[in-house]
């Protein structure tokens, strides 16, 4: 099974597919959007900074970034793994690459989810999530509601919503994420290991579409 790296617009699904693909076909997961939260968690100067940063609909920098994935994927390159939102820039995704090849990871699928700003925003102002296991519920979505308003099904915790899922906040990050992102497509493709996706669709079907995409050698 290839190791998966969304490159997707925020909300777009990238978490939902991801826990997806952990439960039923044993990915590990790594996001550099729910490690950033955990640092903002921890109440740590660092974790300050990074949360001006997020809370603006900003870029974290690439060093910072670059720093967490390097120390966690030591961890998982013996396994199936998922990459949810990195590479963002160029930048990152070159070294990543200088990563996967220390480290001799090179059975890759590169999965774009594709998205309209409409459809992402209403997702995104419905958006619930668990503080521990980090799933995403979606208040307006049948498929995707808690069992108990407003509890996770999984931990039986109070869900929250993320302090970055405001209009104007949305709308900063996914027109800056649309700005970084086709230099990374065109690196990919030159690659051969790109793949685009339709994501409006139903999360358990893209899923099934990736894992076919996956195993495809
Ligand atoms: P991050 O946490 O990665 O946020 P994001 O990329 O903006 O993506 P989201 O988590 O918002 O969306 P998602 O695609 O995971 O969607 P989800 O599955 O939750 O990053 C946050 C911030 O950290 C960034 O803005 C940046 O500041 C910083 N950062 C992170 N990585 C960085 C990097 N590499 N470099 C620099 N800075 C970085 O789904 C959304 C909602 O829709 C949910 O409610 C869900 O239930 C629902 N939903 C999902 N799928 C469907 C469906 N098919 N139909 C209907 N509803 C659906
Ligand atoms: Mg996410």
């Amino acid at each position: 099974m290839k190791n998966i790296i969304f490159i997707a617009p925020p909300a777009a699904g990238k978490g939902t597919i991801s826990d997806i693909l952990v439960k039923d076909y044993n990915y590990e997961h790594l996001s550099t959007g729910d490690l950033l939260r955990e640092e903002i968690k921890s109440g740590s100067s660092f974790g300050q900074e990074i949360n001006d940063i997020i809370s603006k609909g900003e870029l974290v920098s690439d060093e910072i970034v670059i720093k967490l994935v390097t120390e966690k994927l030591n961890f998982l390159k013996d396994k199936a793994f998922i990459l949810d939102g990195f590479p963002r820039t160029l930048n990152q995704a070159i070294k990543l690459d200088e990563m996967l090849i220390t480290l001799g990871v090179t059975n890759n699928l590169v999965a774009y989810l594709d998205i309209d700003l409409d459809t992402a925003l209403k997702r995104v102002l419905g958006r619930v999530i668990c503080p521990k296991c980090k799933r995403s519920y979606n208040v307006y979505n049948e498929g995707l509601k808690p069992k108990n308003e407003n509890i996770c099904d999984d931990c039986n915790v109070l869900l929250e919503k993320r302090s970055d899922d405001t209009e104007e906040t949305f709308k900063v990050r996914f027109n800056s994420y649309l700005e970084n992102v086709n230099p990374i497509i065109e690196y990919y493709k030159e690659k051969g290991i790109y793949k685009s996706f339709l994501a409006n669709g139903d999360p358990k079907e893209l899923a099934v579409n990736i894992i076919k995409e996956a195993n495809n050698d």
